[in-house]
């Protein structure tokens, strides 16, 4: 038997002791505005009306993610006993009522085909319902937390749960007008625990789709998606007036602006006439995320490592790669970005870079040279010297940043879940790291310098 988390000492006077938590609970409570009343009843989202005329935000299942109906009988039977003469509506059943719920449970419905129907159906159903109901001067908001990306096909990533639900919020005939990636998550709740566990959610601001929608073209399409995404990905990534993205919610908060167009139309046509599905918009929509705009040794280095990751690799094809990117083997190994000899080639870790490192007096500094630099120095020395490092060589911040945005991403997709921590962690430091780097005497980051 494996055990993962200790169990808490409920008589320990800190988080998880009864009476600490029942002390929090009491606090809650004494700010909750005490004018309301609050309802609970059991109604399908399907079918229910008491939305009508109101302002709407919901939080809907998540696909497959949480079996809600199997974890609430744990607590259902014990509160059943308790609660059913007081609430006889909410408790007359026997076990949680299941058959309705709106998750794709692929053991419940025979197989997934038939659970991702069934969720697409109703969780559709349920929308629509919503859009009927909810007060037409007000948006919809919907909340969607849930991280799933799957490489498909030859033409990137999509991500099966986001697609059916953003589907189903499309033929519900809302058109999204807004996304925005919020920061909900506890960071030490227990799936959160070594994992690239999702840290936000992203809430769907809708409204119903203009009855008279234009369709538009494929080439259409891409070009308005051409015009918006890269300063929508500049602004999710520097963070302007709101917080930076973290890198393990980007592929997911890029989506938003790029389905806002795709929404807005009454479909978008293929060559051949057919709507574009759903699908097809994510792939376009992910392309964004992996454009090459980087120094020719830091591309080599990205192709290498996607191919080889911090393995060694031959020669020759080190050579091929080098050429075709613009570099050499010769340029890479005095860059001080790889290691070879006796017919082989591997990328340097972070770890192996030297701790004496100037980069003022480094004639070639490719910038993942410049960011493997940051994350040593960030992992070994902390954010203060890091912000040092960064200090002395400032024209470099935004490369360093997309960088390390682009290789989280890759990580991602190719399960490092380790190598993507590392990138991970220079992001969510950044803030520190340019206070660091302002202490150490030179004025902030160009992005802040609005002239
Ligand atoms: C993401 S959770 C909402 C969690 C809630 N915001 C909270 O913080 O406790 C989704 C909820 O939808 C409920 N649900 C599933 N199918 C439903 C249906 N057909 N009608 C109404 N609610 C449903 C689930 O039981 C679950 O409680």
């Amino acid at each position: 038997m494996l055990w993962d988390f200790a169990e808490n000492n409920i008589f320990a006077g800190a988080a998880g002791d009864y009476y600490v938590s029942l002390e929090n609970m009491v606090k809650a409570l004494e700010q909750l505005p005490t004018t309301a009343s609050g309802k609970a009843l059991h109604a399908d989202a399907q079918e229910q009306e008491i939305s009508k005329s109101k302002v709407v935000s919901t939080d809907p299942p998540y696909y497959d993610n949480v079996p809600y109906a199997d974890l609430a009988d744990f607590f259902y039977v014990w509160l059943r006993r308790s609660l059913r003469e007081i609430y006889p509506g909410l408790y007359a059943t026997i076990a949680v009522p299941k058959t309705r719920e709106l998750v794709a449970d692929a053991l419940r419905h025979g197989n997934r085909e038939n659970a991702e129907a069934f969720f697409l159906g109703g969780m559709t159903q349920a929308i629509s319902n919503i859009a009927e109901e909810a007060h037409p001067a007000f948006p919809v908001t919907i909340y969607y937390a849930f991280k799933q990306a799957e490489t498909k096909g030859d033409i990137g990533t999509s991500s099966t749960g986001w697609e059916t639900f953003l589907d189903a919020v499309i033929r519900a005939g809302f058109a999204l007008t807004g996304t925005w990636p919020m920061r909900t998550e506890l960071s030490n709740r227990m799936r959160g625990s070594e994992s690239n566990a999702l840290a936000s959610s992203i809430v769907l601001v809708c409204r119903k789709r203009d009855a008279d929608a234009t369709t538009v073209s494929r080439r259409e399409f891409i070009r308005e998606l051409n015009a918006v995404l890269p300063e929508a990905l500049m602004d999710m990534t520097r963070g302007g007036i709101n917080s930076p993205v973290a890198p393990v919610d980007l592929s997911q908060a890029i989506i938003g602006p790029g389905m806002a167009i795709f929404s807005q139309y009454a479909a978008v046509l293929e060559a051949d006439g057919k709507p574009m599905s759903v699908r097809t918009a994510l792939q376009l929509i992910n392309r964004f995320l992996a454009e090459d705009d980087f120094d020719h040794d830091t591309q080599f280095c990205l192709h290498w490592f996607e191919g080889q990751g911090w393995a060694t690799g031959k020669y020759g094809e080190a050579d091929v790669l080098a050429r075709a990117k613009g570099t050499s083997v010769t340029g890479l190994t005095e860059a001080g970005v790889v290691e070879s000899g006796k017919g082989d080639l591997r990328l340097l870790k972070w770890a192996e870079m030297p701790r004496d490192w100037n980069p003022e007096t480094d004639a070639r500094v490719p910038v993942w040279e410049a960011l493997h630099q940051m994350i040593r120095a960030l992992n070994q020395d902390g954010e203060a010297a890091a912000g040092a490092l960064l200090a002395r060589m400032p024209a470099r911040a935004e490369p360093i940043r997309a960088l390390a945005y682009r290789l989280y991403t890759l990580c991602e997709r190719k399960g490092w879940a380790e190598e993507a921590r590392a990138y991970n962690e220079l992001i969510t430091a950044w803030s520190g790291v340019e206070r660091g780097a302002s202490e150490a005497g030179v004025v902030g980051a160009q992005s802040s310098l609005d002239i």
